[in-house]
């Protein structure tokens, strides 16, 4: 009883530690006096937090005790040893992935989210066809950010769910896979991140690197790429944040014994032109032949010449890039588009001739009313105006328009005249009016020429 344990105070705390250590046995563990410990300052040990998870994982222990704890590490934080200690316990929760059969290093990267982040889809088949293995699994977008899969999905036929006997043999054979995540992997992850989802507790940096770091880790890869976006598209806000997150989860990945590294990336505006499902396909194959925007082109540059470092593909990033640059303008990377998409059952022609893609039944311009230069695109404000459109899911079951969208015409530090076209929207939805509005409003327009910033804020590659 709770009353009860209070008022004994600390003589009563004391005695559930000795308990617990010397009987050693999950029998004398209270979830109770967790929560207690963490709240008043405590250091959780190993068995404290094997406990919570297996017994939450099981059904023995209810939600209101999970949230309260989770909530109390919200406040409190986590130590180092905390934190590797929940990663762990929540890899063993499920299966993990064994990838050993696959010959070479085997790759992986993770991206914490943002506003056409279409990444993987550029990313994978440029260092796949520099000869690194990429066993990717990919989740869905939810709220003002889009997921891989989704985008996927919008080409015809594409399959997300393979048996683990074609994922090897497709990575062996064409050098990528990006699949759904498997029922089993981390089932304490599924179970938490529900949880937290609607109990407030998403925005903690050592739930969020054991989040995705339990996820990376029992995915089996040898090298993991961490992209930490930062801005207000995204989950961290600012810079520092940034940077504890990044740093949190290279630890996490090294003490596991993968290579880990991290970029921090800016999100203050969206990444790329393209926002919305097919729209984004479109834009990825396109950068793959070249014609791609310039911060997606370089961040996928950037990223991809860690990740040839990290297969020990390229001795040192300068020639990673030269490599990577070699395989855009011969066309390897684009036929490593092709292929991963015809080997996941998509009806391949669509990236040969994007004209094939549905265009949404409306469209509509936002052109500017005076002439300057773009200083912000409110990358949260142009995400949630997507969803609106009908790319996005507002609750988890919500059904997404593939052709629905924004296309941007202008990025920070361009200069614009008076008239000239802003942003296109693409709907399904024929009440597009108030969303024409916000998409506008997104925009900050100055007299004074711009400066940009790089898309790579700082690269964090050991700790
Ligand atoms: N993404 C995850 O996978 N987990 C988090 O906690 C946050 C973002």
């Amino acid at each position: 009883d709770r009353s009860v344990s209070r008022g004994l105070g600390d003589v009563y705390k004391r005695q559930v530690i000795i308990n617990v250590y010397f009987k050693g046995a999950k029998l004398f563990m209270r979830m109770v006096d967790i929560i207690l410990k963490k709240r008043d300052g405590g250091h959780l040990t190993k068995e404290e937090i094997n406990f919570f998870i297996e017994g939450y994982v099981k059904g023995d222990i209810p939600d209101y005790q999970v949230s309260a704890l989770l909530m109390t590490i919200v406040y409190k934080g986590m130590e180092k040893d905390e934190i590797f200690n929940l990663t762990e316990a929540m890899i063993n929760s499920g299966e993990t992935c064994d990838l050993s059969s696959i010959p070479g290093v085997k790759v992986d990267k993770h991206s914490t989210g943002g506003v056409g982040d279409k990444t993987s889809l550029v990313l994978g088949p440029m260092v796949a066809s520099c000869g690194a293995k990429l066993a990717k699994m990919s989740g869905r977008g939810l709220g003002h950010t889009g997921g891989t899969l989704d985008k996927l999905e919008s080409i015809p036929g594409f399959n997300i769910s393979l048996s683990s006997e074609e994922f090897l043999e497709q990575v062996k054979n064409i050098g990528m896979a990006i699949i759904g995540q498997t029922g089993d992997l981390v089932p304490a992850d599924k179970k938490l991140y529900a949880l937290r989802d609607v109990t407030g507790t998403v925005d903690s940096i050592p739930l969020i690197a054991a989040s995705i770091m339990s996820k990376k880790i029992a995915s089996g890869s040898d090298t993991i790429l961490l992209d930490v976006k930062y801005g207000n598209g995204a989950f961290m806000k600012n810079l520092e944040d940034a940077r504890i997150l990044a740093k949190t989860m290279v630890e996490i990945g090294n003490f596991f014994g993968r290579d880990t590294r991290a970029e921090i990336t800016d999100m203050s505006e969206p990444l790329g032109k393209a926002i919305g499902n097919n729209l984004e396909v479109k834009e990825a194959a396109l950068t793959l032949l070249g014609k791609g925007p310039k911060d997606l082109t370089e961040l996928c540059l950037d990223s991809g010449s860690t990740m040839l470092v990290q297969a020990k593909i390229a001795s040192d990033k300068e020639r990673a890039r030269q490599m990577l640059l070699e395989h855009l303008e011969n066309g390897d990377a684009f036929e490593v588009l092709c292929k991963f998409v015809k080997a996941q059952g998509g009806d391949e022609s669509y990236i040969r001739d994007l004209s094939k893609f549905p265009i949404a039944r409306y469209k509509a311009e936002v052109r500017s009313p005076i002439a300057g230069y773009i200083s912000k695109i409110n990358a949260l404000e142009i995400g949630l105006s997507a969803m609106k459109l009908g790319a996005g899911r507002e609750k988890k079951e919500d059904r997404i328009d593939m052709s629905a969208g924004i296309l941007l015409n202008k990025k920070i530090g361009d200069a614009v005249k008076k008239d000239e076209l802003l942003a296109t929207i693409y709907t399904e939805r024929p009440n597009y009016e108030s969303v024409l509005k916000d998409v506008y409003n997104a925009f900050e327009i100055v007299n004074e020429e711009v400066g940009t910033k790089p898309i790579v804020i700082e690269t964090i590659e050991w700790i």
